[in-house]
């Protein structure tokens, strides 16, 4: 369970973005946030990841208050896929970019393996397995990076606008 309370944020001081944001997000739950450009929407993902620090307000993941742990900390139990994918690889080939996560968790040579499989086929980027991933199309790029957060296995996934770049059929599956 990710608790959210009272946060207040603001890029500047003067600014809020958020004041008093409040809300729960129970396991299994699958939670959508709309909203027009520039509301806040990428913003929020940041806070609850930890790229950006609440003024004011608590959260916590499963009681625990998660409210000054950095990101990389954050990252054991919660994945993030940026808006702009492209931002988050810089290994040779997708797979090895995919593989990247479950080695930094230590996972063992032989998972590594089954796990990068696995999410390849699951995002339906298996073909692409050896490509450099700067050449890739967008929604190819947004795939990897989807591979890689799933190759986290963490309990919380955060995505930020997951289906731009995909076209009607890609955004469906
Ligand atoms: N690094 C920053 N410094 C200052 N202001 C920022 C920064 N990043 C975003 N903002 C401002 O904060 C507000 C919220 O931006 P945010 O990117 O969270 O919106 P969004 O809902 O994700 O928009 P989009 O739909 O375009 O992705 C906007 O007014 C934006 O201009
Ligand atoms: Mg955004």
């Amino acid at each position: 369970m990710l608790k959210v309370e009272n946060i207040r944020f603001g890029y500047v001081p003067s600014v809020d973005i958020f004041r008093d944001v409040t809300f729960t997000i129970e396991g299994g739950e699958y939670i959508a946030i709309g909203g027009r450009n520039g509301c806040g929407k990428t913003t929020i993902t940041r806070l609850l990841v930890g790229l950006e620090k609440a003024s004011d307000g608590r959260m916590y993941y499963n009681g625990t208050d998660i409210t000054s742990m950095p990101p990389s900390k954050r990252g054991q139990f919660i994945g993030y896929v940026f808006q702009q994918p492209d931002r988050q690889m810089f290994r040779p080939t997708v797979a090895t970019e995919v593989a990247f996560g479950p080695e930094s968790l230590g996972r063992s040579k032989s998972e590594v393996k089954r796990i990068v499989d696995d999410v390849l086929e699951r995002t339906g980027i298996a073909h692409l397995r050896e490509a450099y991933p700067p050449t890739l199309r967008r929604g190819e790029k947004q795939r990897v990076a989807i591979a890689s957060a799933l190759a986290m296995q963490s309990k919380i996934l955060i995505l930020d606008e997951p289906t731009s770049g995909q076209d009607g059929k890609e955004t469906k599956e």
